[in-house]
């Protein structure tokens, strides 16, 4: 319901003074119905941290956000924006970080989201020096259905790379950070402002300063670039440099690098936003169907996506 995210309550007390033992008097969920742990991560303007719900003992991830350093950098609308874009997502799809409620005392707000236990995608491509084939498969696959599902309910994410892919309990892919999106009111709409990292720009946002859902799918053909090789598709000395390598579409592919994956990234990282794979209007040659009909996911089984078993991680 619209209600349990718009809860608002009175300011706590502050840490360490004794709290009301009974935390649901007025109804509401608030701070005092979890139990804070371990630091998950954390962002210019957020902590995120494991919490556990002490009358389910469910555990969740806690995105806390600093009030005040949200004012004093103009940043309060960013954050009721990603409130806004991952109400609109809601719980259907299982491979978008879910919002469950929100909160607020006097110094910050909290929303109270998936836990994905197994970290994030970044880290493990880090570790490993990059992927095998096989698990960059299931992974492109599941960034797809996830991106498909978003874009269809007029959602872009804008700042997609691996930090952002989180991986669960059973090694599937959540994708989180909605920080940056944006909810499209047609689709003809298009994003005004760039928001983002470096690496994973499209052109069109550094020339013209507009995204839509291509913008993603660009990232898409980054992220899955990167998967393979190990290293970022466009890569500067400086973020000028990274900017000029992508507006120039200049990258080169590494020895061995799958052949399928490769006819994918190309047809991904196109200049054109509209002629990207999966970027077309549904019932185009270059629609989400045609993009999950590329031969790199012979095998994938798109309807058992969420309940085959992820590869081991290699
Ligand atoms: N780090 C950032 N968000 C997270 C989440 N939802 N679960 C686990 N770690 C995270």
């Amino acid at each position: 319901s619209e209600d349990r995210h718009t809860e608002l309550r009175p300011p706590a007390p502050p840490r360490g003074q004794p709290r009301s033992r009974n935390s649901s008097v007025n109804g509401r969920i608030s701070a005092d119905d979890f139990e804070f742990g371990r630091v998950l991560g954390e962002g210019s303007y957020s902590t995120v941290m494991l919490a556990r719900h002490k009358s389910t003992g469910r555990e969740y991830a806690i995105k806390v956000l600093d009030k005040g350093h949200l004012k004093r950098n103009n940043k309060l609308a960013t954050a009721l924006a990603e409130k806004n874009t991952l109400v609109r997502l809601g719980a259907e799809h299982p491979g978008i970080v879910h919002l469950y409620w929100t909160f607020q005392d006097e110094w910050s707000l909290f929303f109270v989201l998936d836990l994905a236990r197994n970290g994030e995608l970044q880290s493990r491509i880090f570790r490993l020096g990059s992927l095998s084939t096989e698990c960059t498969r299931y992974y492109t696959a599941q960034i797809i259905d996830a991106l498909d599902y978003m874009h269809s309910k007029g959602v872009i994410h804008r700042d997609l790379k691996p930090e952002n892919l989180l991986l669960d309990d059973n090694y599937r892919l959540k994708l989180t950070d909605f920080g940056t999106g944006k909810v499209l009111n047609s689709e003809v709409d298009r994003a005004k402002t760039w928001v983002g990292t470096a690496q994973y720009i499209s052109p069109e946002l550094l020339e013209v300063s507009e995204s839509s859902k291509a913008s993603d799918i660009w990232a898409l053909g980054c992220i899955l670039y990167q998967m393979i090789a190990g290293r970022f598709a466009f890569h500067g000395l400086s973020e000028y440099l990274t900017w000029q390598k992508i507006k120039q579409l200049d990258y080169s592919f590494p020895d061995g690098f799958d052949e399928q994956a490769k006819d994918l990234v190309q047809k991904l990282l196109v200049r054109d936003p509209t002629q990207r794979l999966g970027a077309g209007l549904p019932g185009s040659p270059n629609d989400m169907q045609a993009l999950r009909s590329h031969p790199f996911f012979t095998g994938i089984d798109w309807k058992a996506l969420w309940s085959t078993p992820a590869p081991p991680l290699e």
